[in-house]
């Protein structure tokens, strides 16, 4: 099927070849088939006005929870697709703690087969590395690849030992799938409520000290090294990680690190201010004012490949509880964008590149799937984003079924205007029209 859609007039970039300015863009099948200054009107195109706008390769989230199978009740591939549209995603990469576990390829099948059906953006599961998540033995990671995961995790827990690690890196060395390490020593972080420091201790909370991530960065890093295997920190939290992952870096190892909008944003005061909002409960934790400056540092200098939100979509039994009770996550995929860009981009820390970079070229380099580019021959998955959009983030616009977020009531300028995936039109001024 032909389907013609010209963009016209949009700030187009491209971080990969460096490219920023106002172009044409044409799109034929799922393929940009024309990039130039002016392109003339091909009969039966759709024209989008994209003057005023920034067109940028289609965004990326690496870490999301879609919560099925097993959790339909926080969110399902629908609602989580949908969800992704709304906040300028053309791709999610799907955490394996479902119920069953996605640890074998028919769970990654029918995943697969659900987000063909119901999904709205494009869906790429990642396996567990042990059965059942439970850190006994390696899970059938060659079957789930050849079923189409393209990464691996024992998500919302670390590979449970160094030698499960070890193996893991070592058999996925051949066939270049990284895995993601979730960073957290539970015999450390058992019982904890937030960051340990002055805070917690007037919240009377166990804390979690910033030791229980560095230790599994800093054992996972050695074994990177000792496997040579591609190992991707997720959602690190502490300047102590950043220091490791820069040294791994600098010996050349084959290391890459995600950080979430919260972890940038919002420092463990808020815990206190909010009054024990348990949308403030996440793990791992909100940290202190020093870390988040070295995050962004980090994303500055590059230490930090990519922004990934951990969307953790809960239902309201899970957090209107008393503080200890609440499970811990932030729905995060609808306030991305906009967090990224009010907070980062427009007060000049990162450029609109940098921005694109992390939340599209680097998430498709480290997961080995396509996009994260705008040239022409290269997929249709495009995100574009109307930069002086002003809006209040609001759970009742939610896509997702989970409403739990710290940023209610926030004023954010500059919101995703248009997601589109493989040539479509997914979501336009905030609908999903697929
Ligand atoms: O806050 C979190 N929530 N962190 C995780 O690692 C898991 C996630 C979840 O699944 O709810």
């Amino acid at each position: 099927m032909t389907y013609n859609l010209l963009i016209r007039r949009g700030r187009v970039i491209d971080p990969a070849s460096g490219r920023d300015e106002e172009l044409d863009l044409l799109i034929q099948g799922d393929k940009i088939s024309g990039m130039a200054k002016s392109i003339p009107e091909p009969e039966g195109a759709e024209i989008v006005d994209a003057a005023g706008k920034i067109v940028l390769p289609g965004l990326i989230d690496m870490h999301v929870h879609l919560r099925e199978p097993g959790f339909g009740h926080k969110e399902d591939i629908d609602s989580g697709t949908k969800a992704a549209a709304a906040g300028g995603f053309t791709a999610v990469a799907c955490m394996p703690n479902t119920e069953p576990a996605m640890d074998n390829d028919s769970v990654v099948y029918s995943v697969l087969r659900r987000a063909s059906e119901k999904g709205h953006v494009r869906v790429y599961p990642v396996g567990a590395v042990t059965k059942g998540r439970a850190g006994k033995e390696l899970a059938e990671m060659g079957e789930m690849l050849k079923a189409g995961a393209v990464a691996f995790s024992d998500d919302g827990s670390a590979v449970s030992t160094s030698h499960l690690m070890r193996c893991a890196l070592e058999y996925l060395t051949a066939f270049g799938a990284p895995v993601i390490e979730h960073p957290e020593d539970k015999s450390l972080s058992e019982g904890g409520q937030m960051n340990l420091g002055l805070n917690s201790t007037i919240a009377g909370f166990r804390g979690i000290p910033r030791e229980a991530e560095e230790i599994i960065v800093a054992r996972d890093i050695a074994l990177a090294g000792l496997t040579g295997g591609k190992l991707h920190l997720t959602h690190v939290s502490t300047a102590g990680s950043l220091e490791l992952v820069r040294r791994a870096k600098a010996r050349g190892l084959r290391v890459t690190c995600d950080v979430t909008p919260h972890h940038l944003l919002l420092t463990d005061d808020m815990v206190l201010e909010s009054g024990y909002d348990t949308n403030t409960k996440v793990n791992p934790p909100l940290r202190s004012k020093e870390d988040v400056e070295a995050m962004k540092q980090g994303l500055i200098d590059g230490t930090i490949d990519a922004i990934a939100t951990d969307h953790a979509p809960h239902h309201v039994d899970d957090k209107w509880v008393e503080y200890d009770y609440a499970e811990p996550g932030i729905s995060g995929l609808e306030t991305a964008v906009g967090l990224i860009l009010d907070k980062l981009v427009r007060p000049g820390l990162i450029s609109w590149s940098r921005m694109a970079e992390a939340m599209s070229l680097a998430p498709a380099k480290i997961l080995g799937v396509p996009g994260g580019v705008l040239n022409e021959g290269a997929v249709a998955d495009i995100t574009i984003v109307d930069p002086e959009r002003e809006f209040s983030v609001n759970t009742r616009d939610f896509k997702s079924k989970g409403k739990n977020t710290p940023f209610q009531g926030w004023r954010l300028t500059g919101m995703p205007w248009m997601t589109i995936v493989g040539g479509k039109i997914i979501m336009r001024n905030g609908t999903i029209v697929s």
